[in-house]
């Protein structure tokens, strides 16, 4: 039996479901990337139980703990698990630090292919704490909401695991793909074949769609895109597809839009950089998610309430799922955030 399906058909509230399937919705769907995060108060209080960010993502009670809270306090209409995209890297044997105020950082990097032969390629198992915390957040919600789960897309796992940091350019990262390029697919082959066994194991725990980050798509030209990155998009796409709905959001990437819509993909999320009725024109087949800038909620009331009827209807109210072209900033103002939700929640179709 497919108890993927057997969950949302359980669920109170399918509408995000339903919109990334292209089935009929009332209303468009409404949640936020970054929702769990620093721009609550009740985040960050939890966060404080915890010594540091890895120890707070690996704590599976205090992780469905902010993963429910924007459900509670913004009233948004999925929620999204808490954990990050370098746990993978982790489970593969390149340990990470969050460094306050700086990001992550690695003390070890990839650099010849010795270091990726080490590596192994990860089993749900080796990431049993997200397991744990998908498992007991999809009790805890109740069949609420949906439950988002997640991963990097490879090539930004693998521009981290080369760079060891966050960087402006990840020139380190290109210089790899431009000298090394069968060492650079040898390396991605194994973060695909991790990715693909750590999400099916989050739809076997309860996630009920999944979201692809590809964050660091924009540093790459849209040759290397396609032979870099969307080839390992598209069979991650390919493995989970059939199983549970598959979001892929390539930041910075509009160029390639067209050809991300030929993945089997169910819906794309777009960053601000594009207008939807051109998302629209390259991407007839598929649910749009997206693409409020963030800075948008820096705004008076008004504008923001005007910006926001204004994106509904360009994109429609069918096979699309409103959010920002981006994460949350951690000094946006709640209410700001509040107020976007409910101009979705309220708008007249
Ligand atoms: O609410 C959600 O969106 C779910 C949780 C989530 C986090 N990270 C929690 C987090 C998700 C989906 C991610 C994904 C993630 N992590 C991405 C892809 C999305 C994107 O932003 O492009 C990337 C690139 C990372 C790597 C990462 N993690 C960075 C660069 C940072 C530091 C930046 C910062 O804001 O400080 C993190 C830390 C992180 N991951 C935080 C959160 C809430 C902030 C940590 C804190 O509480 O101090």
């Amino acid at each position: 039996m497919d108890f993927a399906c057997n969950f949302a058909e359980m669920l109170k509230n399918d509408l995000l479901l339903r919109a990334a399937k292209g089935l009929e919705v009332e209303r468009s769907p409404v949640w936020l990337m970054r929702q769990a995060g620093r721009i609550l108060p009740e985040y960050r209080a939890t966060r404080a139980k915890a010594k540091n960010f890895i120890e707070f993502v690996k704590t599976p009670e205090l992780a469905c703990e902010v993963t429910i809270q924007p459900v509670d306090i913004l009233g948004v209409d999925a929620a999204i698990i808490f954990s990050d995209i370098l746990v993978i890297p982790e489970a593969m044997g390149l340990p990470y630090q969050m460094i306050e105020a700086k990001g992550p950082w690695f003390e070890n990097t990839i650099k010849s292919k010795a270091d990726i032969d080490k590596l192994k390629i990860a089993e749900a198992g080796d990431l049993d704490y997200v397991m744990k915390a998908l498992a007991l957040t999809k009790k805890e919600l109740n069949d609420r909401v949906p439950l988002i789960g997640f991963a990097g897309a490879p090539w930004t796992l693998f521009a981290y695991m080369i760079e060891g940091s966050g960087s402006k350019t990840f020139s380190k990262a290109k210089q790899f793909l431009y000298t090394q390029p069968e060492l650079s697919h040898m390396l991605l082959e194994k973060i695909t074949q991790s990715t693909i066994n750590y999400l099916k194991g989050q739809v076997k725990a309860g996630a009920d769609i999944l979201q692809l980050f590809d964050s660091w798509a924009g540093v790459l030209s849209e040759k290397m895109f396609y032979e870099f990155s969307l080839k390992y998009i598209s069979k991650i796409c390919d493995a989970l597809s059939p199983l549970v709905p598959v979001t892929v959001f390539a930041k910075d990437a509009h160029y390639a839009i067209a050809k991300i819509a030929e993945t089997s993909c169910n819906s794309i999320g777009l960053d601000w950089t594009i207008d939807p009725a051109t998302a629209r024109k390259f991407s007839a087949n598929k649910t749009l998610q997206g693409n409020a800038d963030p800075c948008l909620l820096y705004a008076d009331d008004k504008k923001i309430i005007e910006e926001t009827h204004a994106m509904l209807k360009a994109f429609g109210k069918q096979r699309y799922i409103c959010n920002l072209g981006h994460g949350l900033y951690p000094d946006i103002d709640k209410e700001k955030v509040k107020l976007f939700v409910n101009v979705v929640k309220e708008y007249k179709w």
